[in-house]
C-alpha cells in the first residue's frame, strides 16, 4: 500500500491493458452497502474518444473559469497545469452508480446513504490505485470529471446514472515521488 504514490509525470511506455484488468478485478473487492457493486471502471483506449473527452472537459474548465470573472491569460495557465491527463498513457474513468440504494424520502437519511456510496466509490478507486502499484504503474487520481458530470457522460457515451468520480492517469513513472516524511499513527488517532 505504500508504494502507491501520486506520479503526474510518465514515460512513453505503453500501459499492460491486461494490467489495468487485474486492477480493476481487486478494486471491485472493495467494501460497500447491502452487498452492492457501486462501481464501473471506463477504460479510455479509444484515441479518438480520450481527445473528445479531454477537448469537450477542457471548454467545460474554460467555461467555469471565465463564470468566475478571471482574465484570459490566467485561464490559459491553469488549463494548461491540467494536463496530467492528456500526457498520460492511459485514462480510466472510475464511476458510481447508486444500484441498489435505499431511498428514506428525508434529506439526513438521503444524504447518509449517497455518502455510504461515495466513501464505497473512494474504497474502489484506492483498492484500484493499489493494484496498480502492485503491477508497477504509476498514478494519479485526479478530479477534473465530478466538475463536469454531464459532459464527461456525453463524451463517453455513459448511462445517466453513472457518476464519474474523477479520472485516473496511468502509466510507467518517469521519476521517483518526492519523498513525504513519515506519518505515524499517533497524529491521526483519537483513544476514548
Ligand atoms: C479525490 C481526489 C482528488 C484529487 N485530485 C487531484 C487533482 O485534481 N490533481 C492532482 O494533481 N492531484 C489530485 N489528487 C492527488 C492528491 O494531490 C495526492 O493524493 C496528494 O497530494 C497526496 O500524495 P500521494 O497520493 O502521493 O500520497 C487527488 C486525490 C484524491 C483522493
Amino acid at each position: 500500500m505504500t508504494q502507491r504514490r501520486t506520479v503526474r509525470a510518465f514515460t512513453d511506455d505503453p500501459v499492460d491493458p491486461g494490467a489495468v484488468r487485474r486492477a480493476v478485478a481487486a478494486a471491485v473487492t472493495a467494501p460497500a452497502p447491502h452487498h452492492t457493486t457501486p462501481w464501473r471502471f471506463v477504460l479510455v483506449e479509444s484515441p479518438r474518444t480520450r481527445t473528445r473527452l479531454l477537448d469537450a472537459m477542457r471548454e467545460a474548465w474554460i467555461a467555469d473559469l471565465r463564470r468566475d470573472g478571471r482574465p484570459e491569460e490566467s485561464i490559459a495557465r491553469r488549463v494548461r497545469r491540467g494536463d496530467v491527463l492528456r500526457n498520460a498513457p492511459y485514462l480510466v474513468v472510475p464511476c458510481l452508480v447508486m444500484d441498489g440504494s435505499h431511498t428514506y424520502g428525508d434529506a439526513r437519511r438521503d444524504g447518509a446513504e449517497r455518502e455510504m456510496f461515495v466513501v464505497a466509490a473512494g474504497a474502489g478507486v484506492q483498492n484500484f490505485l493499489v493494484a496498480l502499484a502492485g503491477e508497477r504503474l504509476g498514478s494519479a487520481w485526479v478530479s477534473s470529471t465530478m466538475f463536469c458530470r454531464d459532459v464527461v457522460r456525453d463524451a463517453l457515451d455513459l448511462p445517466v446514472d453513472w457518476d464519474p468520480m474523477g479520472a485516473v492517469a496511468v502509466g510507467h513513472p518517469a521519476e521517483d515521488p518526492r519523498p513525504r516524511p513519515e506519518r505515524t499513527a499517533d497524529a491521526f488517532i483519537a483513544v476514548r
